[in-house]
């Protein structure tokens, strides 16, 4: 596997077809990620040629090392979980070449579990299951990959702007069936924890339900995201607000704004946890069993939600959606995986 350090490898054999892609990937011999050009991916049902690939706190917790698993037998894993691409070739007729996709993160796990079995992998209940770009499996943070059509989810070409949210949206989605689900009520207030991609994603989709929307950061509130959300009728806070809150969407890392948002929540609310991390808190059980509160996780995504978040995307304004994303070029790639993105809110790596 070659370095790239300026000069392109020779990536084209005699008859012109492609043996080299250019790949971001983690070297678990060397612990560092490493921007390389990497052999092709072997045949597959679908071949992708990747268009684009967002960067998200995972990627920059996986390039850390903190947690990850290189392919059975490799000691290299390309990264990349939120994609866009387009069907190069496909041996499957409903998925034409040319057609616009999203894979799915999620594999099933061994056996498979009742869940897996069933379509809902992000609901696996053996822990076993396998993700791309994280667990097990190459991502496709490269230029060519390939998939297997039920892992494709088609996107119609008006929304290529904005597909590489399709991931990080899939996710929101899932979350607020989750809280709707578990709430015994109507609710209609949503507040969301984080003005990072999660974040702004949560208050876009909860604006889409008809809730109202506040969100809690800790950017200052004239900070162009904070703007942009009030501009679209979200209330941006920098402190918790009252108690006031049906469901709260966690999507800040911090497990102690978590706990202490608790405090917002009306009875029969819902919090729903999705990236803080362990830590000791003091939980107001008291409170979650008079108010009939629950907190619950969620993590990845179901079809439908990648679904969802495909026609909420198509259904909410390109002005909120264009300004969170910054594009580089993949040379940046390296750059993007050790610094959180300061004032970007989803850095995406074109790879066409
Ligand atoms: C991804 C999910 C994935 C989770 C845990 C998130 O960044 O969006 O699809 O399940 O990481 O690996």
């Amino acid at each position: 596997m070659r370095e790239l350090s300026g000069a392109p490898a020779r990536r084209e054999n005699h008859h012109g077809r492609r043996v080299l892609v250019r790949a971001l990937l983690l070297d678990y011999a060397e612990r560092r990620p490493r921007l390389v050009d990497s052999p092709e991916p072997p045949e597959g049902e679908v071949r992708l040629r990747i268009l684009e690939c967002g960067t998200c706190g995972t990627d920059r917790d996986l390039a850390t090392f903190a947690f990850g698993t290189a392919p059975a037998g490799e000691s290299q894993l390309i990264l990349g979980h939120e994609a866009v691409a387009e069907v190069a070739a496909s041996s499957v007729s409903h998925l034409q070449a040319g057609t616009l996709v999203v894979p799915a993160v999620r594999r099933a796990c061994p056996g498979p579990c009742a869940s897996c079995a069933a379509g809902r992998r992000d609901l696996c209940l053996t822990g076993a299951y396998q993700e791309r770009g994280i667990f097990g499996l190459h991502g496709y943070c490269a230029e060519w990959a390939v998939d297997r059509a039920e892992d494709l989810f088609a996107v119609p070409a008006t929304l290529a702007e904005v597909a590489v949210l399709v991931e990080p949206m899939s996710v929101v989605e899932k979350a607020c069936d989750t809280a709707v689900r578990l709430h015994p009520g109507q609710p209609a207030h949503l507040l969301v924890l984080g003005a990072g991609a999660v974040g702004m994603l949560a208050a876009w989709a909860g604006l889409r339900r008809g809730w109202l929307v506040t969100v809690v950061s800790r950017e200052p509130e004239d900070a162009p995201r904070a703007r942009l959300l009030r501009s679209a009728g979200v209330i941006y806070r920098t402190t918790l607000p009252a108690k006031e809150a049906d469901v709260i969407l966690e999507a800040c890392g911090a497990a102690d704004l978590a706990a202490a948002a608790l405090g917002c929540l009306r009875p029969l609310g819902v919090l729903v946890v999705l990236g803080a991390r362990n830590a000791a808190v003091q939980l107001p059980f008291l409170d979650l069993i008079v108010g009939n509160r629950t907190i619950t996780g969620s993590v990845n995504a179901g079809p439908e939600h990648f679904r969802q978040a495909i026609a909420t995307l198509a259904a909410l304004e390109p002005a909120w959606l264009r300004p969170m994303i910054e594009r580089r070029p993949l040379h940046r790639a390296l750059e993007s995986l050790a610094a959180a993105p300061g004032d970007a809110i989803k850095v995406v790596h074109a790879l066409h």
